[in-house]
């Protein structure tokens, strides 16, 4: 196997095909909702509970969602990787939890997590499954300051020390299901690319940087990826997109 590190980075779409909508599509999320109104430090400052009924709505309803193949596949290529001695780090801007109910590890949620809150007093987070408003009380300090732990626009995103040490170990960059325009994400690839890492691109359609990665396979993630695993997982190679 020459490949021993991989970096993947998801986005919405690999959860699309568990029933979790994108966010910038024609019946996306941002379609519907405003993005200074309900994922800004500044919305939520002005109309908090707006912000709270839009991430426990959310909360409720990924609640019921299932991982799907794409999920699947990659607990697969983490298990088969590491059984050769290598390591597959998952960073998602997602913040569902299907890769975790899909039992994959090495999962880093740079933009957060639904099923987390922040105290805005004593800055703390923890698990919360939850509804939360404003009136629910920090388990550390007591005060009625909790806002979801989402990392909202403006805002920097978590764990990036622990990215950019996966991103200098990687030897291949995969990015799933993301538009590829919202920074510092949408970047990585250009990092992994002038290291003259291979970098594949599996969405619906190219995406932003499309241009950028070494290969594309376009399609649903729940169909291309699962064959991709098992190819790479048999020959220890990148196959060609008409392979699959
Ligand atoms: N399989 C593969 N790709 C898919 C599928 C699918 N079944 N369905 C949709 N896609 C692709 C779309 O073509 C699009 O490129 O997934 C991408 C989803 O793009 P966005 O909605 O922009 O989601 P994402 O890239 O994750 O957004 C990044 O922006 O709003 C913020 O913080 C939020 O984390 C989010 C960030």
């Amino acid at each position: 196997m020459s490949y021993q590190h991989i970096l993947v980075l998801t986005g919405a779409g690999i959860s699309a095909e568990s029933g979790i909508p994108v966010f910038r599509a024609e019946d996306g999320l941002w379609e519907q909702h405003r993005v200074e109104d309900v994922a800004t430090p500044e919305g939520f400052a002005r109309n908090p509970q707006l912000v709270h009924d839009f991430y426990n709505n959310m909360r409720r309803s990924v609640k019921t969602k299932e991982p799907n193949p794409a999920h699947l596949a990659l607990t697969k290529l983490q298990a088969g990787l590491e059984a050769r001695g290598g390591t597959v780090t998952i960073v998602t801007q997602n913040i569902d939890d299907l890769h975790d109910k899909a039992h994959s590890h090495d999962i880093i949620h740079m933009h957060g997590a639904l099923n987390s809150i922040l105290c805005q007093h004593c800055g703390q987070s923890y698990e919360w499954h939850e509804d939360c408003d404003g009136t629910t009380e920090c388990k550390f300090c007591h005060h009625q300051a909790m806002r979801p732990d989402i990392v909202w626009f403006g805002e920097i995103p978590y764990h990036m020390d622990a990215i950019e040490r996966a991103i200098e170990r990687c030897d291949l960059f995969m990015a799933i299901g993301t538009s590829g325009v919202v920074y510092p994400a949408a970047g990585f690839v250009s990092y992994c690319s002038r290291q003259g890492k291979p970098c594949l691109e599996f969405n619906l359609a190219p995406s932003a940087n499309s241009g950028v990665f070494t290969q594309s396979f376009l399609g649903k993630a729940g169909t291309t990826l699962p064959a991709f695993v098992a190819y790479f997982l048999e020959h220890g190679t990148i196959p060609e997109p008409a392979a699959l």
